[in-house]
């Protein structure tokens, strides 16, 4: 057997997100991406506002059939995809079945082609009467997010075992509440706490709908946990890795520790903790600057040990337009997931994020993300080199 033969029954996969690729998706973001503070400050900055509305983005709610061939070509046997709040509950109370249905159809076809769903309930924008009611900040939407919750798990239930409840709460709360950068472009600590506590009470209830619908049903949320790690080993930076790894890798999770079946892992970032938060050291890094450091995904998940749960890493991957660091970055990484799964941690799946290009988020189209390159004019998928390479691993379970 190949050393680097992953367990019988691995989900390996692809990530991506409603807003990110659909096209023409009408929620919070889409009014922020027009509005006149977001087109003055994308002028100020020097950049071209087209580039930053996300308009018809990868075209996937049309061209669906599409994106499963390219699954297909990936050896896939899952998919992590989200579904869009504001086209299922576009006015408060009035639910589209027919967006509904073309999910159900959706989700079967990835069935028919024995590609296992994994079904995230929220990824971040959310329907206008959401935010007009205060948005996460108000526990007033807490009944309405149960409602629609409850309403998409009854309707999707019968195909779907696997169901992310929250993406990234954290990252959420600080982009749309700390820093600023996000709609609704907040920075007030007290609002960010407010927010994340009601995304602890949000995912609570969806795991109580969720599993009464069904007990069998899966469910966790998608972490994105950051390898801290110390550049020198002195009290400071020790405390401060404590402290960086209490709240921001731990705290969200230990609060959900009885609510969630699996633990989702988006990884993304190291820091070098040396008196303050170092992101890299430039010495490798994606079109966005971010150090490529495939070691961190092995610490992560050793962190995760603790909650004794499976894992499911959720979300790993970069922006790489010319595909010149993907592929060694993918298999350089999942030498260290397998050796994860060697020291005990149960990792059970591994999405790629992301099947295609797509639109990301404040920094808009540039990055590209996708192990499929997307033309934004006429929406043709062409397969980047890494395609074969990781399809390559999917099929036989392994990594040379
Ligand atoms: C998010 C994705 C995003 C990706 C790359 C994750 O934090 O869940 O929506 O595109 O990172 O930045």
């Amino acid at each position: 057997m190949n050393k680097y033969t992953f367990p019988k029954n691995f989900h390996w996969g692809c990530a991506s997100s409603s807003h990110q690729i659909e096209g023409n998706t009408y929620n919070d973001w889409t009014e922020w991406e027009k509005s006149e503070a977001r087109l003055v400050e994308l002028k100020r900055k020097n950049k071209d506002p087209r580039e930053f509305i996300s308009g018809a983005a990868a075209n996937s709610f049309m061209l669906n059939d599409q994106d499963i061939e390219c699954l297909k070509e990936l050896n896939v046997n899952s998919y992590r995809f989200s579904v869009e709040w504001s086209r299922i509950e576009p006015q408060q109370g009035n639910f589209d079945y027919e967006a509904l249905k073309h999910y159900q159809q959706f989700i079967q076809k990835l069935r028919a082609n024995k590609i296992e769903p994994f079904v995230t309930l929220w990824h971040w924008p959310i329907p206008v009467w959401v935010r007009d009611l205060g948005g996460w900040t108000s526990k007033k939407i807490l009944p309405f997010f149960n409602r629609y919750v409850k309403i998409v798990a009854e309707f999707l239930d019968e195909d779907v075992n696997y169901w992310v409840t929250i993406n990234e709460p954290l990252v959420y709360s600080s982009n749309s509440y700390f820093s600023g950068q996000w709609p609704p472009q907040k920075k007030n600590l007290f609002l960010t706490i407010k927010v994340v506590h009601n995304l602890i009470k949000a995912h609570k209830q969806a795991y109580d709908i969720l599993k009464n619908i069904y007990k069998d049903n899966q469910v966790g949320i998608a972490s994105h946990n950051i390898h801290f790690d110390v550049k020198k080993n002195n009290f400071v930076n020790k405390l401060l890795r404590f402290v960086a790894n209490y709240f921001w890798n731990d705290y969200f999770l230990k609060k959900i520790d009885n609510e969630q079946d699996f633990i989702g892992l988006n990884y993304y970032f190291h820091s070098r903790i040396n008196y303050g938060f170092d992101k890299n050291e430039n010495k490798l890094v994606s079109d966005l600057g971010w150090e490529l450091y495939p070691e961190g995904i092995y610490h992560v998940l050793k962190e995760l040990k603790k909650f004794k749960k499976p894992v499911y890493i959720t979300e790993h991957g970069l922006a790489d337009k010319n595909d010149k660091h993907r592929a060694w970055y993918l298999a350089e990484s999942l030498r260290f997931v397998h050796k994860a799964i060697k020291d005990g941690v149960d990792v059970k799946g591994y999405f790629h994020w992301s099947l295609l290009d797509n639109f990301e988020w404040a920094d808009g189209f540039f990055p590209r993300f996708g192990l499929y390159e997307v033309d934004y004019t006429t929406f043709k998928r062409t397969p980047r080199a890494s395609v074969a390479v990781y399809g390559n691993i999917c099929k036989n379970n392994s990594l040379k």
